[in-house]
This record gives C-alpha cells, sequence and structure tokens, in this order.
C-alpha cells in the first residue's frame, strides 16, 4: 500500500509517500519525502511564531504535495495512494489544524481514509526501521529528498527498549514494551533539549535553529588551544527520576555571556567554547538519564528520536558508552534527516495505526490535539 504523510506540527511542512510491501517483514520505501523548512523566516525572530507557521504551511502544503507527488511517481490527479497520514498532535494548535484541513479535502478528493498520527510516536517508530540500501540524500533549495528502503528489524531483539525523544518541543524518556505499548517514564519539567539548544545559541548571537548552529561552533572548539575553560550545571543529572530541567542551563549561559566584556563574548574563541560547553552538558544529562532508565528497565535497545537525535556528538557518546555496558544494548537512530519533522515518519507511524484499524472517513473525530500525550506517566 501506499500512505501520504503530512507533518505540519511546528515549523516544517513535510510531505512524503511511503510504500509499503510485505505484512511479516514489512519494508518500507520513501518514494519522495519533501521537508519546506520555514527556518528563514523563523530565523528573523529566533523563534516560531504559531500564526506565521500557519501561514507559511498555507502556502507551502499544495506546492510541497504537487512536488512529492511528482518525485513519487504518482499521478497527481488521480494518485494510487492508499491512505493519508497526518499528524494532530502534539504541536501548534494553529499548525496542526492546516494540516488536518488539508487532509480532510484531500480524502474526500481521493476518496481514501485519513489515519492520524501522534508526532512523538512518530519520531519514536521511524527509530526502529533499519535501512537495507544505500541512502542519496540531497538538497535541493530548502528541501530536503530521501530515497531508500527500511524493514522492521526482528522486535524479539528490540523491546523492551527505552526511547529518548529529543525536539524543539519535547524531551522525553518512553518505555516502549511493543509498538503501540508505551509509559513515559520521564520529561522535561522546562525547557525541552532543543529548546535549550536553540535558546543558547540565541545568546551567543548564532542562528535557528540552533542545535545544528551550536554543533557546528561546538566541533571548531579545540581544549588545548582555548584560552576559556568553562563549567557549566548538568541540570538535574543525578536527581533519583528520569526527568529533565534545561531553564537552568539556558540562565548559567546567559550569567556567564553578560559578566565577559563585550570584545570578549563575541569573540569566536568565546562562542566555540560555550557551544561545546552546552552541547557536552545537555549531552551529558541525556545519556546519564537513558543508561540509567535502560538499566533499570532492563532494555535490549536504545531508540533516539527528534530533532536533537541529528546531533553527532550524542550519537557518538551514546555508542562509546554502549560499547563499556556487560550486557549489549542496540542503538536505533534514524539517518539525520529522519531525525527531524518530516512527513516520511507520519506515513510510517501511520501504517501501524492502519494495521491497528486507526484509521476514519468520519472527519467529526479528526481534530488538532495540542496536548496529546503518547501514554501516561508512571
Ligand atoms: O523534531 P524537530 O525537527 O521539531 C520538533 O518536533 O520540535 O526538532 C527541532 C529541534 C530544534 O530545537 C533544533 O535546534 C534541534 O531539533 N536540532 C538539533 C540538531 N538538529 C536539529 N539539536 C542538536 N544538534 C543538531 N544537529
Ligand atoms: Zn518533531
Amino acid at each position: 500500500m501506499k500512505i501520504l504523510g503530512v507533518e505540519t506540527s511546528c515549523d516544517d511542512t513535510g510531505i512524503a509517500v511511503v510504500e509499503i510491501t510485505g505484512n511479516k517483514t514489512p519494508r518500507f520505501s520513501i518514494l519522495s519525502n519533501i521537508v519546506s523548512s520555514q527556518v528563514q523566516i523563523h530565523q528573523k525572530y529566533g523563534g516560531v511564531y504559531p500564526m506565521l507557521a500557519k501561514r507559511e504551511h498555507e502556502k507551502n502544503l499544495p506546492i510541497t504535495l504537487a512536488e512529492t507527488l511528482k518525485k513519487a511517481g504518482v499521478q497527481e490527479s488521480k494518485p494510487n495512494i492508499d491512505a493519508i497520514a497526518v499528524t494532530v498532535g502534539p504541536g501548534l494548535s494553529p499548525c496542526l489544524w492546516t494540516g488536518i484541513n488539508f487532509v480532510k479535502k484531500l480524502s474526500q478528493q481521493w476518496e481514501v481514509p485519513v489515519i492520524p498520527v501522534d508526532h512523538i510516536e512518530a519520531h519514536l517508530l521511524i527509530g526502529l526501521l533499519q535501512q537495507t540500501d544505500e541512502i542519496s540524500n540531497f538538497k535541493i533549495r530548502i528541501s530536503k529528498q530521501i530515497h531508500s528502503k527500511f524493514k522492521i528489524q526482528n522486535s524479539k531483539f528490540l523491546f523492551p527498549a527505552i526511547a529518548l525523544i529529543v525536539s524543539g518541543g519535547h524531551t522525553q524518556l518512553v518505555l516502549v514494551k511493543e509498538i503501540g505499548d508505551y509509559r513515559i517514564i520521564g520529561e522535561t519539567r522546562d525547557d525541552a533539549s532543543g529548546e535549550a539548544f536553540d535558546k543558547t545559541a540565541r545568546i551567543l548571537g548564532l542562528g535557528f535553529p540552533g542545535g545544528p548552529e551550536i554543533a557546528a561552533a561546538a566541533a571548531k572548539f579545540s581544549i588545548s588551544n582555548s584560552q576559556f575553560s568553562i563549567k557549566l550545571p548538568r541540570p538535574m543529572m543525578h536527581s533519583k527520576d528520569y526527568d529533565f530541567s534545561f531553564s537552568g542551563l539556558k540562565t548559567a549561559v546567559l550569567y556567564d555571556y553578560q559578566s565577559r566584556p563585550k570584545k570578549e563574548r563575541e569573540s569566536k574563541e568565546y562562542v566555540q567554547a560555550m557551544a561545546a560547553e552546552i552541547q557536552q552538558a545537555i549531552v551529558d544529562v541525556l545519556i546519564s538519564k537513558t543508561l540509567r532508565a535502560a538499566k533499570e528497565f532492563g532494555a535490549k535497545s536504545i531508540i533516539l528520536g527528534g530533532g536533537v537525535a541529528a546531533n553527532d556528538e550524542l550519537r557518538r557518546v551514546f555508542e562509546v558508552k554502549l560499547q563499556t555496558l556487560p550486557s549489549s544494548i542496540e542503538l536505533l537512530a534514524p539517518p539525520k534527516n529522519l531525525s527531524t519533522d518530516n512527513g516520511a515518519m507520519i506515513a510510517v507511524a501511520g501504517y501501524f495505526n492502519w494495521l491497528n484499524e486507526k484509521y476514519t472517513k468520519n472527519f467529526d473525530s479528526l481534530e488538532a490535539q495540542p496536548n496529546l500525550r503518547l501514554a501516561q506517566t508512571i
């Protein structure tokens, strides 16, 4: 079957066509996956303004759809799409509604059902796919396109798993007993980890989104050549629960920044040293809590998802630490361009909902759920 996935929960308009073949071991071919990023617009303000993002989604959706169908080799006027998956939450209400209303019209026009998808579950499930052929990833202007084939790994060796979902809006640790059976065991009490990257990048005068900017500046830092030795707190790293808190980190960065003469704090050396320490502090906290949870719950794998999962240092340190453990735990992380918001992850999550008959042609039941929660907290 072919599923169209539509993502508009925040500032990326993502549409993809994913073809699923095989029943017992489903194979997923991402026929096209186009993301129209609104980065340039939100860069000006250093954050995402919901009404501005909604307007951009309205503009982008028809253009992105046409491009996606063309790229997938699907006829635009009468596409052979079997269902449309759409993010219903969590996210920004006006943005979610824009995607939902767009999909309602398409579904009527194409006479296919709509599959509601939880954005966080989509970030989690895309990490379960294993790449089976080479990925060709190229950028066109502000779009990303991917061609690849995936299959689900043998679930016996994956679950229970601990999923670390780290994005601009969320930081959650989830116990995954199997697909569809989730318990949130910890989450942020204030800022999300992606938000911490974004806000500290802004203090340092770097661009938006902050994660890739901080990562790039940090990569240029070398301890031996630097006059700076900055130490930031690792908030809640040793607390007994699995919760996080990142707002203190932002405050610590601001205080350090303000305490220095203008010339010094605006120097490349300072920005790079600070970026490296911000990244290290976030990575330390995320990894420490995730590994403790993996141990406590006897996890066979750790699943990374969300935009921050695209961070090279986070992946590298995870791999290193996992190798020192007595029992083997596999790290499952999607290719970087499937970590950040995209339509393919919505189509993939949609497929699992479809299997569980969670789809509808009754549009009254289809509404935005800005505060949707993956599962009960324990
Ligand atoms: O999942 P996502 O695309 O959107 C949300 O659902 O929020 O995540 C966006 C977040 C932003 O905060 C961005 O700064 C962060 O992911 N991010 C990164 C990297 N790439 C994106 N953070 C750290 N390192 C990266 N390479
Ligand atoms: Zn996301």
